[in-house]
């Protein structure tokens, strides 16, 4: 077992992190009880590309505990809480991951944690898969290949019985492979179970979004115009939570029927050029680039915080910021202020990346327990019938959506109604 992580002394401060979440992760808690006396995952190899986070560690030690060989490294430079790294390398998982990568670093990690030669992979954004592709397939451009070669075979991929997705746009950049004819394995779709995108991109990223921006400014959102860039799962979660703070919400979406249904919620709808003049507030929440670009930027109110709750740091245009400024400064740790030409300036958080995870703690314990209960059981299924699937994007079935709903709401204490056959009849029947 090989490790890199920043400090191995914070290794019991990890642990007690990790433990914290778990008392909050009934649905995990319950898997990890029946995988470590199942052993379900005997001899396989996962290599885990995800946030590495409290709650990731649960699963993490899940996986472990049902009989797995784990390998883990950063889906983002920036997300990782080095002590929750340093105790999950004391735990037997090899972990490549600090919080403050470089570009290259981040690559490398992945590499190093994919050169366990795994079975299953698990992806937070598509990284890991696409170097997998990349290397598999012979296309040589970019820094993930160039250092995907230096540490892996480019038949890496014949051991791989299929891999999970967790978020929106991994899931896209898989549709894209799949589409291509390139996909080499099935993968399923995390994102796309009911129990995942309807509570973690929505509840999750709606109030760790937020949750972000507070702890880098401090601010007042009461009050305050903020404008939202995506009116998605997550948007429509930022959405809620900010109107609920007492601000005034802009939504801007391209999507007609989306952008209805923001109106109608009650919130004020326009497009980017005019919400840039009026936002006090950012946050993007689209999977697309160059949502805010240089003409927003020039608009914009002095004082104006941008934010981005998107998977990659590409939807607000640093490159179009550091072009315009005049000059930059460090606020804090998480804010950096830009000065423009026209003397107004601009405050960007943790340089664009996903805020709930650079400037907070990511998603509340309470529903990764729902995102990581879907991964789990993922990994189980893929090894049940990877052999009779071909490599496409998966979805899990309604069963486990619905077992794992049950779950929580058991462990919640919350009774729901049950039909009677009469009933059922009844709603199944088209002539009475
Ligand atoms: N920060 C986190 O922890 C976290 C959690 C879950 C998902 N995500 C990421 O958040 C992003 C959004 O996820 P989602 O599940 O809401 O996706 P979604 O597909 O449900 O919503 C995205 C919305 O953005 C809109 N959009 C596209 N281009 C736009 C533009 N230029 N301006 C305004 N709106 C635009 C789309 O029409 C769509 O309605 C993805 O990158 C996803 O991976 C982040």
């Amino acid at each position: 077992m090989e490790y890199k992580v920043k400090d191995i002394s914070l290794a019991p401060k990890g642990k007690l992190m990790v433990e914290w979440a778990e008392q909050h992760m009934p649905v995990l808690r319950h898997i990890r009880q029946k995988y470590s006396e199942e052993k379900p995952l005997k001899g396989i190899k996962i290599a885990a590309c995800m946030h590495v986070t409290k709650e990731t560690a649960v699963l993490m030690l899940t996986l472990r505990d049902a009989g797995a060989e784990v390998a883990l490294s950063a889906s983002n430079p920036l997300s990782t809480q080095d002590p929750v790294a340093a105790y999950l390398a004391t735990e037997g998982i090899s972990i490549f991951a600090w919080r403050g990568m470089k570009e290259d670093e981040y690559f490398e990690a992945i590499a190093r944690a994919a050169s366990i030669g795994p079975n299953i992979t698990m992806d937070d954004g598509g990284d890991l898969t696409v170097m997998i592709h990349k290397l598999a397939h012979g296309i040589t451009e970019g820094i993930d290949y160039r250092i995907g070669k230096e540490f892996l075979s480019s038949d890496i991929a014949k051991g791989i019985y299929g891999g999970t997705e967790e978020t929106t746009t991994g899931v896209i950049r898989l549709k894209a492979l799949e589409k291509d004819g390139k996909l080499l394995y099935p993968v399923i779709a995390v994102n796309d179970s009911k129990t995942k995108y309807m509570f973690d991109n929505r509840y999750g990223t709606g109030q760790s979004s937020l949750d972000g921006i507070l702890r880098a400014t401090n601010i007042l959102f009461a009050g305050k115009n903020v404008v939202v860039a995506g009116y998605g799962w997550v948007g429509r979660g930022i959405a809620w939570r900010a109107k609920g703070l007492g601000a005034r919400v802009l939504v801007v979406e391209p999507d007609p029927i989306k952008a209805l249904e923001a109106y109608y919620d009650g919130f004020y709808v326009s497009d980017m050029s005019t919400a840039a003049e009026l936002g006090d507030v950012f946050i993007t929440a689209t999977g697309n680039r160059d949502v805010i670009r240089t003409e927003h930027f020039l608009k914009m109110k002095s004082g104006a915080i941008l934010a981005n709750a998107g998977h990659f740091n590409v939807e607000i245009s640093v490159a179009d910021l550091e072009k315009i400024a005049v000059s930059k400064r460090k606020i804090n740790e998480n804010v950096e202020e830009y000065l423009l030409p026209n003397n107004r300036r601009l405050y960007l958080i943790a340089e664009g990346r996903l805020v709930n995870l650079a400037a907070a703690e990511g998603h509340p314990s309470e529903v990764m327990d729902l995102s990581f209960g879907n991964q789990a059981l993922a990994v189980k299924t893929l090894l049940k019938k990877h052999v009779s699937l071909r490599p496409k994007v998966y979805r899990l079935p309604g069963s486990i959506d619905r077992k794992i709903a049950y779950i929580k709401l058991k462990a919640l204490g919350v009774k729901i109604e049950k039909l009677t056959p009469e009933q059922k009849k009844y709603l199944e029947s088209w002539s009475s």
